[in-house]
Order: structure tokens, then C-alpha cells, then sequence
């Protein structure tokens, strides 16, 4: 089984390395950083470190390290697939059945190609800001109350008034026009041409929780219509399942997560010292969105505008909170509109109190029922309380249903028993279950693997061959050298494993793990670590594919280097001699392991 890297990615990103290895090992907080003795050697004062932040660890003992795949293979002893089933299943994903074909794996460069194009249009916004061209912009924003930090923080840029400055920044950096297309920054027109999807706006670039530029919004300077324009939808940005600033939000030391309805109040509350605030992407709360923060919080706030559209948001979002069993609390604003505007006109200590005071979410819907029912009116009040009523009948849990019902009797002076009796009747209708499809992988097309594709998969699974039967590395140490692997990271992780090999007489992948600081090349080693290859019984089974593998790979790097060499005669003689022994090589015996 293949995975992709970004299903590889999007399983280790729901698992948190700290949830998982404390399932285990009995982890000490200390700053950032989370501490224990080592699982993996016997040690007395802890040096076993689990960084949140990096979702890495690392013993200082005796040098053990990785990522969450890396501790489940080496605690559990599981092979990489192993590890990507158990921890898929953890986090209720379902992974695909089928293999990367090569339309996935353009889709998959499409994708680092719009990231890296979001970057440079991040950066260059952010750059336009600070010169003359920004300099209105620039002022808008300190109008607003925010300071340079703050601008700093979010990336905040201007996009020029020029329809189509952005286009030829990035022409200018060698994107195509059909990459510029994929990326939503520009727009196609049969009259005119290619221009910006965004000019003359304060530009908010929208940041994953991998701290990736996945898209933008753009708020005009003044009050013309429309305010916001948000990239549409693209192969990396999904308005429903990422959130404007849990990028600074998951970091944070705050209680809860804070909704709040627009970008600038996230930025004005993160200013004002809530650094847990977020916000939806121009859209209502979805149920990924939910999902999303379930990872990072067990409670969420709700500081929702305070006029009637932001209630209605409020009841909704609500809703899915409770569908999702993410417990939540409504903020109220009032008398002000958002809580930037209670920020400037109240401060931090009034947003404080009012977090405090917040409502349960279950008082705040039956709050807004007893609104909308005229109390005096013994039928409407009637009405109300059997709203009432089936409100409470959804609340699962018996202790926390008891405690609502008497709260809610004395609060709007109904009689206890019959109030319970209404719950029992309306029954425990466990709450509705949402359609939760959209959280799995769309179908996935037959696999039609290309050139290049193939060629880095039959270096990966040679590399796996060697990792599982390290005899090979002496088998094949005048046959296959590092220079013999394309792929660069490849490359190095062979250096790698022969160096340990022969310095430790076996191999640790986990340790080779230790040597990448970048999480894509983490993502890559781990991949190689992943290959699922039936080991075949026979020994003259094994012989075969792995003789084939390495006949594959030497071939075509001495067709390289032929290509590479073309003048230089002695060295094309030597690679055809070596290319006859090649040829000719004879079934490698794996002997001696298992
Ligand atoms: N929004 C949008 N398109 C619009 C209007 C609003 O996508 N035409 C989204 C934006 O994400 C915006 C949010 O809805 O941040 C809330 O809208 P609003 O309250 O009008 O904006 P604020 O962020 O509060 O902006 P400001 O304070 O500058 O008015
Ligand atoms: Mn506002």
C-alpha cells in the first residue's frame, strides 16, 4: 500500500505527538517541551523530550528520535503501514484503498506549486505595504489601532492599485500562466486577458495550521462593496476546513478557542492579549472547522457580532458544536457590534469579564427561545416551554441534563417536575448525526503510474529492501552507491545507512530521523519507511525482486552518467564494462537474516 505524502501528512497532523506518546509513557510538562524517562533505554532522570511544536522527539540518552510514525514502529515495533493504520484509525480517518496515480501526483505538485506562489504573493504584498505604494494602506490599518507587530504577526499586506502587478511579479519569477491560474491569484478574461483576482485591498493572508499560505482575503480600504474578497476555492484552500489564525491559536496559552466572526476582530483580539481567537473564512462554521480545533481544545467561545444575523450564526455554529460534542459558550458583545468594537470602546479588562460570564450554549438557545415567546401569554409561554423542553431532551449526559432542568425551572420560574416530565417525553433523542462523508477521501482513480514516479518508488522500496535486511548493505556496498539514487533525500539517507551500518553493524531508522530539520524531508524519510512489500517466502522470490530493484536503479544511473559524460571516452568505456557486469549480474542471496 502507497500513501501519499499528503495522506501521510494529513494523518500525522491529526494525531498530536504529545496525546500519543503520553498514551504511553507518563509525560512531564516543563514549558514547551514535555519530558519523561526514556521508554527506550533505562535511564533514572528523564532526557526523553516530546516537542509539541515540532512533533518531534528525542531522547538526549541514548539518541532515539522521530515523528509520530517513527515512535509507534519502534515502540509498538510496527512497520510504517502499521503505524499509518493505527494512527489513522485513532484519529477516525479512513485512508484510501488504492494507489497515487499520476494524475494524484500532478495534483500533488499543483498543490506545492500554489503554496509556494501564495508565499511570494504573501511576501510581496506584505513588502508593498511598507513602501509609498502602501503607504494609505499602511495608514488604514494604524487608524484602526493596530501596531506594526501586529501587522508583522499576520503578514498583513497591500495589493497595488495596478490590475495586474501581482501577474507580473510572479511571470517575473517563472510561473506560467496556467500555475498562476491554478493558484485562484489571477483571473482570465477572453478580452482582457490575465489580471489579479485582488488590487487595491488590505491584503490578509490566510495561514494553515502548517503554517502555509493557503490563501488570501482582501478588505477594500474604505466602504465600497464588496468588503472582502476571499481567494476561491483551490487544490490547497478549503474555506471549510481551515480557520483565519489557529495558526497563532493552537499556540496558545489561553483556555478554549474563540470564534469570532470576521478577520479583524481575530487580529484585534490577538492584539489585545486573546490569542486564541479565530475565525471562519467568509463563510458560516463548518463541521470541519469544528474537527479542526477538536485537536487543539476541548472548549470553544463564541463572540459572534451581536446583531441578528451574528445570533443566527451563533444558533447554528451551536448546533454543530453539539453535534461534534465540542462544549461551548457564547460571549455577549452587546451593546457593541463585534468585539473589535468592544475592544476599542471597553478594553481588555471588559472582554476578560465578559469571557467569564460567558453563557453555555445551551442557556444562550433557550435564552433567545424565551425571546422570541411573549411570557405572559399563557399559550405562547406554554410554546416556549416545550421548546424548551426538547432543547434540554438533546442533552445527553443525565447529570448535566438534571442540573440544566433546574437551572432552566428557576430561571424562568417553570415547575421542576413537569419540566423534567416534558424532557422525559420529548426522550433523549441522542442528537441528530451529521453527515460526516465529507471528512473522507474522494474516490480514487486506478493507478498509471509515470516514469518518474515509478523510478523514485523503485529507489524507495530498495531502500526499504535494505532497512529490513540489512545484509544488504554489505551485499551490496560495490554495486549500489548513494550517487546512485536520484532523488536527493534518497541519496543522503543511503549515505546514511551505510555509514551506520558499518559503524553499528545494524540499522536504526529512527535515528537516521534525527538528521532532518525540515518537516518535508521528515515527510520523505518517513515515506521510505513505509513501503508495503509482501516479503516473499522464498528465498529465491526475495533474490529475484530485490535483484531486479538493484539492476533498475544501477542501470539507469549508469545511463546517466553516460548521458553526463558524453565526451570523455575513458570513463564511457568504463561505464559500459560496468553496464555488461550489471547486465549480467547474477541473483543476489540474502543469507543470513531473516
Ligand atoms: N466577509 C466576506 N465577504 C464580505 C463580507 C464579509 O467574506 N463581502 C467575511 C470576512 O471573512 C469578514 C467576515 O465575513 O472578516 C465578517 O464580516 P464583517 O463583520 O463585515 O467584517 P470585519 O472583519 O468585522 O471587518 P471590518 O471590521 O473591517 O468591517
Ligand atoms: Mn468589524
Amino acid at each position: 500500500m502507497y500513501y501519499s505524502d499528503e495522506i501521510i501528512e494529513e494523518v500525522r497532523s491529526r494525531n498530536d505527538i504529545v496525546d500519543v506518546i503520553g498514551s504511553y509513557v507518563n509525560l512531564k510538562r516543563k514549558g514547551n517541551s514535555h519530558s519523561a524517562c526514556c521508554p527506550f533505554h533505562h535511564e533514572k532522570t528523564p532526557s526523553f523530550h516530546v516537542s509539541r511544536e515540532k512533533q518531534m522527539y528525542h531522547c538526549f540518552g541514548c539518541g532515539v528520535g522521530g515523528n509520530v510514525f517513527t515512535f509507534l514502529m519502534e515502540h509498538e515495533n510496527f512497520t510504517f503501514p502499521e503505524a499509518m493504520e493505527a494512527l489513522a484509525e485513532r484519529a477516525g480517518y479512513d485512508l484510501p484503498k488504492q494507489e497515487m496515480s499520476a494524475n494524484e501526483k500532478k495534483q500533488a505538485d499543483t498543490r506545492t506549486r500554489i503554496k509556494d506562489m501564495n508565499k511570494l504573493a504573501a511576501g510581496y504584498f506584505h513588502y508593498l505595504l511598507k513602501t509609498d505604494h502602501g503607504a494609505i494602506a499602511l495608514q488604514y490599518l494604524k487608524d484602526r489601532g493596530l501596531s506594526d507587530d501586529t501587522i508583522t504577526k499576520f503578514g498583513l499586506g497591500f495589493s497595488d492599485v495596478y490590475r495586474d502587478d501581482l501577474y507580473k511579479y510572479l511571470k517575473n519569477k517563472g510561473y506560467k500562466d496556467e500555475d498562476l491560474n491554478d493558484s485562484g491569484l489571477v483571473k482570465f478574461d477572453e478580452k482582457y486577458g490575465f489580471s489579479d483576482r485582488f488590487w487595491n485591498r488590505v491584503m490578509f493572508p490566510i495561514i494553515d495550521t502548517n503554517n502555509r499560505v493557503i490563501g488570501f482575503g482582501g478588505r477594500v480600504l474604505g466602504d465600497a462593496k464588496p468588503k472582502y474578497i476571499n481567494t476561491q476555492d483551490t487544490l490547497v484552500f478549503d474555506k471549510s476546513r481551515n480557520l483565519y489564525g489557529l495558526n497563532l491559536a493552537k499556540k496558545s496559552k489561553r483556555q478554549g478557542i474563540i470564534f469570532c466572526e470576521g478577520y479583524m476582530d481575530v487580529i484585534s483580539m490577538h492584539q489585545a492579549g486573546f490569542d486564541n481567537a479565530v475565525a471562519s473564512l467568509g463563510t458560516a462554521l463548518t463541521v470541519g472547522q469544528v474537527n479542526l480545533i477538536k485537536r487543539f481544545t476541548d472548549r470553544a467561545y463564541l463572540a459572534y457580532d451581536s446583531d441578528e444575523a451574528g445570533t443566527k450564526a451563533a444558533l447554528r455554529a451551536l448546533e454543530i458544536m453539539r453535534e461534534f460534542e465540542m462544549p461551548a459558550r457564547v460571549i455577549s458583545l452587546k451593546p457593541y457590534k463585534d468585539p473589535d468594537e468592544l475592544i476599542q470602546a471597553e478594553g481588555v479588562d471588559e472582554l476578560e469579564k465578559r469571557i467569564n460570564e460567558a453563557k453555555s450554549g445551551t442557556m444562550f438557545e433557550i435564552d433567545i427561545l424565551a425571546h422570541n415567546y411573549n411570557q405572559e401569554d399563557p399559550q405562547e409561554r406554554t410554546q416556549f416551554q416545550k421548546e424548551a423542553a426538547k432543547r434540554l431532551a438533546l442533552i445527553t449526559d443525565p447529570m448535566e441534563r438534571k442540573n440544566y432542568i433546574d437551572s432552566v425551572a428557576k430561571h424562568y420560574d417553570i415547575e421542576k417536575d413537569s419540566l423534567k416530565e416534558a424532557v422525559t417525553q420529548y426522550g433523549i433523542a441522542g442528537g441528530t448525526k451529521v453527515d460526516t462523508s465529507v471528512f473522507r477521501e474522494r474516490n480514487r482513480k486506478s493507478p498509471e503510474e509515470e516514469k518518474e514516479q515509478q523510478q523514485l518508488k523503485t529507489e524507495r522500496l530498495l531502500i526499504s529492501w535494505m532497512i529490513n535486511e540489512p545484509i544488504l548493505f554489505e551485499i551490496l556496498q560495490d554495486t549500489i552507491q548513494p550517487d546512485d539514487f536520484f532523488e536527493p533525500v534518497y541519496h543522503d539517507v543511503v549515505k546514511q545507512l551505510y555509514e551506520q551500518y558499518h559503524r553499528e553493524k545494524k540499522v536504526i531508522p529512527a535515528a537516521i530521523m534525527n538528521h532532518y530539520q525540515s518537516k518535508e524531508e521528515h515527510e520523505k524519510v518517513s515515506m521510505i519507511m513505509q513501503q508495503d512489500f509482501e516479503i516473499p517466502v522464498a528465498q529465491s522470490e526475495k533474490s529475484k525482486v530485490v535483484t531486479d530493484l538493484v539492476k533498475t536503479i544501477k542501470l539507469r544511473s549508469i545511463e546517466h552518467q553516460m548521458e553526463m559524460q558524453k565526451g570523455d571516452l575513458t570513463k564511457q568505456s568504463e561505464l559500459i564494462i560496468e553496464k555488461v557486469r550489471i547486465e549480467k549480474m547474477k541473483p543476489i542471496i540474502i543469507q543470513g537474516s531473516v
